[in-house]
């Protein structure tokens, strides 16, 4: 059943560095006597895996708002100027970067992204809010701007504190590994089958996104789009694994030996997928399957400003332009990534579309939290 909506295009999937070794690496920084390092903000170093650039974002930043891919195609992360590329919510005004979004806005404002900056701290929140992990000393459940100081080598009962000591910012989500080594990620060859789920074992997570302590050995299972979405179609997109967990209250719901992204969002706010008690919904559910009937029945046609999660991506061979809602047998769901962006955006919560313009009985149509509650804007069920 499925199988017949998967869309006969999939692409050369290329998740390894490819090129030169002397585009990224040095062997001594060093020719004609002066250093090698190149990129956004470069130092003088030299650097760790004989890297040419400082940090992630030596790499993966652009001093414009037009560049999205860097050093060897490094897809962007981080734009200087708003970035005029990528999807938008409102018709092409206002753009979002790649599928993660943009740091660009969180230096704009505290509450547009997760604040990774080296020391620039979220004036808001000290904590993860539905942070479940209790854990001081500056890890990456507290805040991802100091560097995590290892809870004194192997404290707080955690067996891979100390290997993670140092880590903030994009390694606090990204190349989390048992071993604490940043390396091993880049070269890893993803090509074998088009979901991204480190089979055959030691092939890469998707997109780098792996974890530690319970979640050791395991990360996110996904379809990476070659372009991360830089000119995303209802036919071109991410693919993101769920899992259906009626009240998201099982501690397994919200491990990552489930592989999916909902689950390595909660690895950080898992109350957040505390969901139902008798009386109903307590928070808006996550991985909970969108049901067939009602206005959600209209959103048949995939958006990716919407993302859903698949149940199971077994034997894809690229994306769906298709949603399947839950009928007798549970399908599609709702999931973390359906209204955030785990980078940042141009909107508080660094949400997908400005939330203050969703207006019951009102509108943009079909547009947002609309395109799965289609008729809570003109009363009309259906999605172009
Ligand atoms: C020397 C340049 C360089 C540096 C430094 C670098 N990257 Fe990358 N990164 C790349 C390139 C090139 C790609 C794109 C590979 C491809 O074509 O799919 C990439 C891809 C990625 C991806 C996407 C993987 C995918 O499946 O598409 C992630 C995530 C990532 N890098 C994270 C990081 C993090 C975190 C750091 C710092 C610890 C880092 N990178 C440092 C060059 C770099
Ligand atoms: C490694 C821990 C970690 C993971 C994993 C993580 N977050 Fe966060 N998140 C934080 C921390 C710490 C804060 C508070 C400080 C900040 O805003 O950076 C935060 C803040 C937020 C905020 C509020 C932003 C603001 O400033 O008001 C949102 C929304 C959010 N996260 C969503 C997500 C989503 C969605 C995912 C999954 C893609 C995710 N987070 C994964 C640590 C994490
Ligand atoms: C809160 C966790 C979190 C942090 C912190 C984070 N990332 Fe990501 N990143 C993600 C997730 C989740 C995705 C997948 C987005 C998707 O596919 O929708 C992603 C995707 C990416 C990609 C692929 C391009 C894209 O937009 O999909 C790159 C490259 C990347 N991240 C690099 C970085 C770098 C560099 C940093 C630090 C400046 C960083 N990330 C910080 C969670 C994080
Ligand atoms: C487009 C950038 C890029 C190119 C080209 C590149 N590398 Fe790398 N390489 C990286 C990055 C980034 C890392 C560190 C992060 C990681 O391992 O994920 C790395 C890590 C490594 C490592 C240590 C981790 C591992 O996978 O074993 C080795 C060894 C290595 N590179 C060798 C090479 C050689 C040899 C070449 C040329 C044949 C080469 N690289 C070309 C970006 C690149
Ligand atoms: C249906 C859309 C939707 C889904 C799905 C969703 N969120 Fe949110 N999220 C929001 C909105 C809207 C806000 C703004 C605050 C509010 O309305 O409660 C928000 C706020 C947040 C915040 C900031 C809270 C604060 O105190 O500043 C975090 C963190 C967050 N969400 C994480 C998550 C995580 C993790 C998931 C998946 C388990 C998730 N969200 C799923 C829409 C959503
Ligand atoms: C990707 C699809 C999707 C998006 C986008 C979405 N929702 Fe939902 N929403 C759902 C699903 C699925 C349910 C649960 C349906 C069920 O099983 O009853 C739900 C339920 C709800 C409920 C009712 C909870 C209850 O007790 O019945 C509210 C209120 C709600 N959503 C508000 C929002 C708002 C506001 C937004 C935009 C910030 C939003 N949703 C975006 C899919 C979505």
């Amino acid at each position: 059943m499925v199988a017949a909506f998967i869309a006969v295009f999939s692409g050369p999937v290329m998740a390894k560095v490819t090129g030169p070794c002397g585009n990224c690496h040095t062997m001594h920084n060093s020719q004609g006597g002066t250093s090698m390092i190149t990129g956004y903000n470069a130092g003088s170093g030299p650097y760790g895996t004989l890297l040419r650039a400082n940090g992630c974002l030596g790499c993966h930043a652009a001093n414009d708002g037009i560049t999205w891919q860097g050093v060897g195609g490094a897809p962007i992360v981080y734009n200087t100027f708003a970035p005029t590329y990528g999807a938008s919510s409102d018709g092409g005004t206002t753009h979002q970067g790649l599928a993660g979004g943009n740091f660009y806005w969180v230096r704009t404002e505290d509450t547009k992204g997760h604040n990774v900056f080296d020391g620039e701290g979220d004036a808001n929140l000290t904590e993860a809010p539905g942070n479940k992990v209790s854990c001081s000393n500056d890890s990456c459940h507290q805040n991802l701007h100091n560097a995590f100081d290892g809870c004194g080598g192997g404290g707080g009962g955690g067996h891979d504190h100390a290997s993670l000591k140092g880590r903030f910012g994009c390694t606090g989500c990204h190349m989390v590994s048992k071993d604490g080594a940043l390396s091993g990620f880049h070269h890893a060859d993803d090509t074998a089958d088009a979901v991204v789920d480190n089979s055959p074992a030691g092939q890469g997570w998707y997109r780098f996104l792996s974890g530690h302590k319970h979640a050791n050995g395991h990360g996110v299972s996904g379809i990476e789009d070659d372009e991360w979405q830089q000119n995303p179609t209802l036919s071109l997109h991410n693919e993101y694994l769920g899992k259906y967990e009626v009240d998201g209250n099982d501690s397994n719901s919200w491990s990552l030996q489930n592989k999916t992204m909902t689950a390595f969002c909660c690895g950080c706010h898992g109350n957040f997928h505390v969901q139902e008690s008798s009386e109903g919904w307590i928070r808006h559910p996550s991985d909970a399957v969108i049901p067939i009937s009602g206005e959600y029945g209209g959103y048949t046609q995939y958006d990716p400003l919407a993302p859903v999660a698949r149940p199971d991506l077994t034997g894809w061979t690229g994306p769906s332009s298709s949603v399947n809602q839950g009928g007798i047998v549970a399908e599609d769901l709702v999931m973390c990534l359906s209204c955030h962006r785990p980078h940042g955006s141009p909107y508080p919560d660094m949400l997908r579309w400005d939330y203050d313009t969703m207006i019951a009985g009102g509108g943009p149509n079909d547009n947002g939290c609309f395109i799965c509650h289609t008729s809570k804007d003109d009363g009309v069920p259906g999605n172009p």
